[in-house]
């Protein structure tokens, strides 16, 4: 059943979302929008914002206190940290070194990666890889985002998605019960213009792009893109497993919006009932909507131990990450 080797289990998991809620009744003062199109069309009725002065790194610190509260574990000798953003606090340094220097983690490697929405699942499969090839012993995965600092308040296409929040897992060696059963990873870079916010350059191929600094997304293409693709990425990452579906306890896609995730499961024919998300009331979280998900599950008794866990992001770039794990923290 398992098509990739794995040494690694999944032991912990924190989140944390900041303070202060966005509603959709607070938008329609902003924008010309309201809370029955947000939801009819998306599924979001909140989201979370950060303060002016708390940023990414704050935000993935206090979801790693909540894990070690929870679980009682220490991270000082975690080896290395992966934290997948799209909003570090600085080009550079990273978020990850960042919260190594916070937390006094004193030998531990420290990168961000860039995998976008798919970016936590990403992490988790570098995890593995590095964990199951000997590389690390005990490593931090972490999806955090204060998009809320660049989206766009005066475009209404984008402004009701988007929200902040951070989840973090630990990712331990055990050779005897390892999580991870299967991976499967891919990009279509022709569609980065559909989704993008510009950096050192503004052009991409021929296409001037839109230099606002804020999120910009073509929010049609890559819904299209999206509920054709992800049903044909989930049939391809079965057949590599050689499990069926009906094997599969929750399935876990990224919450960019829960009539994708609806047709996803229509067009998949995975029961909608058994999906997990973090979209109604946190909105689009990019990187960290999978862990709130996750999170979720587990606050209403849903994820259990032993339970096998299809997780699925997909987002900019374009990107995507499907992962087969079994659910080893409780
Ligand atoms: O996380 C990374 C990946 N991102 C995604 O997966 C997001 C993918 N896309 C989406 O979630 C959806 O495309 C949106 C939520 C962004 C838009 O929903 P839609 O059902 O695709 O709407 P649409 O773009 O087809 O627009 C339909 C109508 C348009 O009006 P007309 O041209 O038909 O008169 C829009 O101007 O809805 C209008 N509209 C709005 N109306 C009220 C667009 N945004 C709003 C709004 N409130 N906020």
């Amino acid at each position: 059943m398992s098509s990739i080797s794995s040494k690694a289990k999944i032991t912990a998991i924190g989140t944390y979302v900041p303070q202060r809620t966005l509603t959709n009744a607070d938008l329609e003062k902003m924008v010309d929008t309201n809370d029955e199109w947000i939801v009819r069309r998306t599924g979001i009725r909140e989201r979370r914002i950060s303060q002016p002065e708390e940023f990414t790194t704050d935000l993935c610190v206090a979801a790693i206190e909540n894990l070690i509260e929870r679980y009682n574990k220490s991270v000082k000798d975690v080896d290395l940290i992966i934290v997948s953003t799209t909003t570090p606090d600085y080009v550079f340094p990273s978020v990850a070194s960042q919260i190594q220097a916070r937390l006094g983690i004193e030998n531990a490697g420290a990168l961000d990666l860039n995998a976008t929405c798919a970016g936590f699942v990403y992490g988790l499969h570098l995890a593995n890889g590095v964990v199951t090839a000997g590389l690390n012993k005990k490593v931090l995965v972490l999806g955090g985002e204060t998009l809320s600092k660049v989206t766009d308040y005066s475009d209404r296409t984008t402004c009701i998605l988007f929200g902040d929040g951070a989840g973090a897992v630990l990712v331990e060696y055990d050779e005897e019960n390892p999580s991870f059963l299967s991976s499967y990873l891919t990009s279509a870079g022709e569609g980065g213009v559909h989704l993008y916010r510009t950096g050192l350059s503004k052009k991409m191929d021929l296409n001037e792009l839109n230099d606002s600094g804020y999120i910009v997304q073509n929010g049609r293409e890559v819904y299209r893109w999206a509920v054709t693709t992800v049903p044909l990425g989930m049939k391809a990452l079965m057949e590599k497993s050689r499990l069926d579906l009906k094997d599969i306890d929750w399935f876990v896609p990224h919450s960019a919006n829960l009539r994708m995730i609806e047709s996803i499961c229509e067009k998949s024919g995975f029961p909608i009932e058994k999906t997990l998300t973090s979209i109604e009331y946190f909105g689009n979280t990019s990187s960290a909507t999978i862990p709130l998900a996750l999170e979720k599950g587990i606050m209403e008794g849903k994820l259990q131990p032993g339970d096998r866990v299809l997780l699925y992001g997909f987002g900019g770039g374009l990107v995507q990450a499907g992962l087969i794990v079994e659910w080893t923290a409780s």
